[in-house]
């Protein structure tokens, strides 16, 4: 039995907030302790390129993910913890997966077919209109990400699924033509991992704008949570946990006994501004140690660098020598 590759990317597009910490992190870093099992995380920064985002956001972005990772105790000396655009056989594989993709695969992207759906719903003549190949081959760069080290499992959320399956394709089609080279991956969809809402009662994701910031500091932290939207029941009048963002939030973050203590407050009818404050100082207590580490980290970005690269040089020990092979099978081999 050959042992699992767990792998897994991170845009580099925007802050780490709660949603992200609960969603992906704090269980990448836990499955990370497993030391039977081997564990890749990487920062996607190539796939920010296909929306074309402002440079020194990329950069700052970098930055927050890696140290938020790092603060929060992350084990790089057993999980490989890199950064994309630092393993230059990732964009090598890239292009020679995409001699072996089909065009019409990447036709049925959900990505892509939304950026076109968005162009004729808004009436353009162009349905192609401000779509580039990056948008369009991402799914390429990202076979190349997940086979480059023959990672067996990748965990990723449902959104991200199809394209998990595309690599299966691609390397699919790629073995069948080059023989048995290319490891096929499986998408693991966490069942147990919350999706959690934001200030708006919507999902918490950046692109509604409604996020607490895994580290914001202690007066950002509990003036977003004041923000969290709730419904008009009156102090003393019972509440409902189901539906209550503050409730979900607390109970991604508490034992058991502590939820149910919080049930027992919404029956007594808590005032909603009772709970905000409660669940504040909750949350603020579980992330002050790692806060402060985070906090120092990213007062000194070298340190977070060196974590990259020294992640990175493990990495390339096992991505050039398997690039070597993949290069030879397809035929650009040396002379003599
Ligand atoms: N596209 C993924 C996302 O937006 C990030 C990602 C890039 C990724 N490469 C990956 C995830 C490889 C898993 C495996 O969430």
């Amino acid at each position: 039995m050959t042992e699992d590759i767990y792998l897994t990317g991170i845009t580099t597009t925007g802050t780490p907030h709660i949603g992200n910490y609960v969603g992906a992190i704090r269980p990448g870093i836990a499955a990370s302790k497993d030391l039977t099992t081997k564990h890749f995380y990487f920062l996607a920064d190539y796939h920010s390129l296909a929306k074309n985002e402002d440079p020194d956001k990329i950069g700052q972005s970098t930055l927050e993910i890696a140290a938020s990772w790092l603060a929060l105790g992350l084990d790089t000396e057993h999980a490989y913890f890199y950064r994309q655009s630092d393993i230059p056989e990732i964009p090598e594989l890239t292009w020679i997966l995409t001699g072996m993709t089909a065009k019409g695969l990447m036709n049925r992207a959900h990505s892509y077919k939304a950026a076109v759906q968005a162009n004729v719903d808004s009436g353009n003549s162009d349905p192609d209109k401000g779509i580039t190949m990056a948008l369009y081959s991402y799914p390429i760069l990202m076979a190349a990400d997940i086979l480059m080290f023959r990672s067996t499992k990748v965990p990723v959320g449902q959104d991200q699924k199809q394209h998990v399956e595309m690599a299966r394709d691609i390397a699919q089609r790629f073995n069948h033509h080059y023989g048995e080279i290319l490891v096929l991956p499986e998408a693991v969809i966490g069942e147990d991992t919350a999706v959690l809402k934001g200030l708006d009662g919507r999902k918490m994701s950046k692109s509604y704008n409604n996020t607490i910031p895994l580290f914001a500091d202690e007066k950002r932290l509990r003036k977003l949570i004041m923000k969290i939207k709730t419904n008009s029941l009156e102090p003393g009048e019972p509440k409902d946990t189901a539906d209550s963002t503050l409730y979900d939030i607390y109970k991604a973050f508490a034992t058991r006994d502590e939820t149910r203590e919080i049930e027992r407050l919404y029956a007594e009818g808590i005032a909603w501004g009772e709970m905000k404050q409660l669940l504040f100082e909750y949350i603020n207590e579980r992330i002050k140690p790692a806060r402060a580490d985070y906090e120092r980290l990213m007062a000194d970005p070298a340190v977070v660098e060196a974590e990259l690269v020294k992640g990175a040089t493990r990495a390339r020990e096992l991505s050039a020598p398997y690039l070597d092979e993949i290069r030879h099978a397809i035929g650009i081999r040396k002379l003599g």
